[in-house]
């Protein structure tokens, strides 16, 4: 399984159906992608889909991106078909399996049986393939810390917005938007929290669903804004003009990452011999503790995971 920490801050979607797609997919600087066998590809070319996915997989050229399939949902009769084809065919190139409509915890604990039988046939580690599950209805929300904590496997949680919008039959078609006549909040606030809560307390990734509006990039750009400063990793993409939104938004700003590496770097000279070792330290006018540290740690981890430079540096202040 990939670490935690592997930046996923744009996960493309690419149907599986179109050998066009998966082709160019490869060039995009999308962290992950996530090559489709459900919602994305009809029921007739399910079939003809999933040999592309393994074609496209084994050729490679997906440089250092995250390899996803997403299957289709344990209620219908193509789930094992999808995971025993694209594992066995594919499985050395491929580090998720994803699993939409996830309503329980034993839905996971499924999922992970079948793929050690089908690594230990294979070959494989047992356990190298993750799993990212989609929390898509309300019984998926109200199980989703059991969700996440239902194997070792599963690396996300991810928000699943325009099924979760039908299954609890909210009046709106507009996905990722606020259903209008609700003016007293955000009404994904819930939803969003919850899988936050549940990603950080077992350790996974939240990841935010789709923006159906491809053409408006500023619409994109301020609803991704909303999850990523609750503290989401990151945000599906249909398009490849939503990847680079995607990239920049969920990474710190140029001026938190710098302000982080400062705080780490001013408290460790302070907490050190040299420094007088104390619990709390000044960096310019701003008092920094171990509570400040953690903080600026999910910053610069952030940060270091997308490949930034800090651009200052540290000095201890002469006594
Ligand atoms: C994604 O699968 C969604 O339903 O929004
Ligand atoms: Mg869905």
């Amino acid at each position: 399984m990939s670490e935690t920490l592997r930046p996923r801050r744009s996960c493309l979607a690419v149907p599986g159906s179109n050998p066009r797609f998966l082709e160019k997919a490869k060039g995009l600087p999308a962290d992950q992608v996530f090559l489709d066998l459900e919602d994305a590809c009809a029921p007739l070319v399910k079939p003809e889909a999933r040999k592309n996915i393994v074609a496209a997989l084994n050729e490679g050229g997906w440089g250092d991106k995250i390899r996803v399939v997403r299957v289709n949902d344990w209620t219908t009769h193509w789930t094992y078909r999808d995971v025993v084809e694209v594992v066995e065919g594919a499985g050395a190139n491929l580090d998720c399996i994803m699993l939409p409509k996830v309503q329980s915890a034993d839905q996971v604990v499924a999922l992970d049986i079948l793929l050690t039988q089908i690594e230990k046939t294979v070959g494989h580690e047992v356990g190298k393939i993750g799993i990212e599950a989609q929390i898509e209805n309300a019984q998926g929300l109200i199980a989703v810390d059991a969700i996440a904590k239902a194997s070792p496997r599963v690396e996300t949680i991810i928000f699943g917005p325009a099924d979760f919008m039908a299954s609890i039959n909210m009046k709106s078609l507009v996905v990722g938007e606020q259903p209008p006549g609700y003016d007293v909040g955000d009404a994904y606030h819930h939803i969003l929290m919850s899988i936050l809560m549940a990603a950080r307390a077992n350790n996974k990734q939240a990841i935010d669903g789709p923006y159906l509006q491809i053409r408006d990039a500023d619409g994109f750009r301020r609803v991704a804004s909303r999850s990523a400063a609750l503290g989401f990793d990151g945000k599906w993409v249909l398009h490849p003009d939503q990847v680079g939104i995607a990239n920049e938004v969920y990474a710190p700003n140029q001026d938190d990452y710098d302000h982080a590496e400062l705080i780490l770097d001013a408290y460790e000279w302070s907490t050190s011999e040299a420094g007088g070792k104390k619990g709390s330290a000044m960096l310019g006018d701003e008092m920094i503790d171990e509570a400040s540290r953690k903080m600026a740690l999910v910053i610069s981890a952030k940060g270091r995971a997308a490949g930034m430079q800090r651009t200052s540096t540290f000095e201890p202040p002469q006594s």
